[in-house]
């Protein structure tokens, strides 16, 4: 599907790492070319034309993505450098002042590393308390989980929508109900789902969520925090700089801007979020439905694949997203990336930075095909045939 549209297609490789970034479209490369090469002024500062543009299309992109998300006001889309920003913020802005020793944080063993270190670093500083939700026996969080896991000090619920290697879709509007009739804050790690379902922040009710543009198409760097309005005025400043204060003096008051610039400080990725609108303009092109359910059936068909090859072992036969982990008997798994690579074809193996899922799954590294719509049938039997002799794979691994 649109596979001319990226230009990185153009290449002899078959591309299956889009859980650690996906490729670019024409369109994004040239929005940002486009303002390196006619408006590359600064945003919020300058009296003249090309400064004005910059500001606008800046602040056009602000729109493009409440629209996206469906947030209710521009002012809580908060551009960061990533999700890791976006949940370092939140951890470090609103948590680190409103949590007290002993307060309880839930997370889940099978989150990224930037889902879990955020946390573990307050609990490390002020003494919160890190719970793990119970996962069930396909690794997954249920709702009768989290409710066994909240006690009265429970102040956080802190997962992805979609992780990373078990690819599990979380039922985050559930959650965030019960969490919330329990004043319980929700904050979501949408990193691997923003590019391959909808996310309607006002319909999930979450209290925060962070994603990445370049894992959705758009450029590095660059990456959104949402945040409910009234919780985003209560956080403090996460950088200090200039365009995040209206004034300041030598007896050093500080007077902020208010949302969404007091989180904004310094020159931003003006060229990112410029990038970033422009992948939000052609996700809407294609419909993230349609992107959603393509990738869902060639989910079904790599599975249906990899299930016929004996000494293949999946991880997450149950999960129902783009990423598929599994490992091939008595092989390491960063030799089989190796042995793809020989190929052409590009996987991700080892522990994907989430190093607590070893500690469910009893695995400690995996093979991890993420698919992203431009991927094809085709691809996958290329991939299948090359797994389909082991053989071949013990003799060239190496
Ligand atoms: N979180 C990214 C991945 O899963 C880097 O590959």
């Amino acid at each position: 599907m649109n596979r001319n549209d990226f230009p990185m297609l153009n290449q002899d490789i078959i591309y299956f790492d889009n859980g650690a970034t996906t490729f670019k479209p024409q369109n994004v490369i040239n929005s940002v070319i486009d303002y390196y090469e006619n408006y590359s002024a600064n945003a919020h500062r300058g009296d003249y034309d090309i400064s004005y543009k910059v500001d606008l299309k800046y602040e056009d992109v602000r729109e493009k993505v409440r629209n996206f998300i469906n947030a209710k006001e521009k002012e809580e889309i908060i551009f960061t450098s990533g999700t890791t920003m976006s949940l370092n913020l939140v951890a470090t802005s609103f948590f680190a002042k409103y949590l007290e020793p002993g307060d309880e944080i839930l997370i889940a063993k099978t989150e990224h590393a930037s889902n879990v270190l955020p946390w573990f670093d307050l609990a490390n500083k002020i003494g919160v308390i890190i719970k793990y939700i119970d996962l069930d026996k396909d690794y997954h969080v249920t709702i009768d989980n989290v409710l066994n896991a909240i006690t009265p000090k429970t102040k956080l619920i802190s997962l992805a929508y979609i992780t990373n290697v078990i690819g599990d879709i979380r039922p985050i509007k559930e959650i965030t109900k019960l969490a919330h009739e329990r004043n319980v804050f929700v904050c979501v790690d949408a990193a691997q789902a923003v590019a391959h379902t909808k996310i309607d922040v006002q319909d999930l009710d979450v209290d925060f969520l962070g994603f990445s543009a370049h894992k959705m198409y758009g450029p590095t760097g660059v990456g959104v925090l949402y945040g409910k309005k009234e919780l985003l005025d209560q956080a403090d400043a996460y950088m200090l700089g200039g365009g995040m204060n209206e004034s300041f003096d030598s007896e050093k008051e500080i007077l902020l801007k208010s949302l969404p610039y007091k989180f904004e400080a310094g020159t931003q990725n003006i060229a990112g979020v410029i990038g970033l609108g422009a992948a939000i303009d052609y996700i809407n092109k294609i419909g993230i439905d349609n992107i959603n359910s393509y990738e869902n059936n060639l989910r079904k068909y790599l599975i249906e694949k990899l299930e016929k090859i004996n000494y293949i072992d999946i991880i997450n036969y149950e999960a129902d997203s783009a990423i598929v982990s599994f490992n091939v008997v008595d092989i390491f798994s960063q030799d089989i990336a190796y042995y793809l690579n020989k190929y052409n074809v590009c996987v991700r193996a080892g522990n994907h930075c989430a190093k607590l899922v070893k500690n469910v799954t009893g695995v400690t590294n995996s093979v991890r095909i993420s698919l992203a719509f431009y991927n094809t049938e085709e691809e996958i039997d290329e991939v299948v045939d090359l797994l389909s002799d082991y053989e071949k794979i013990r003799n060239e691994m190496i």
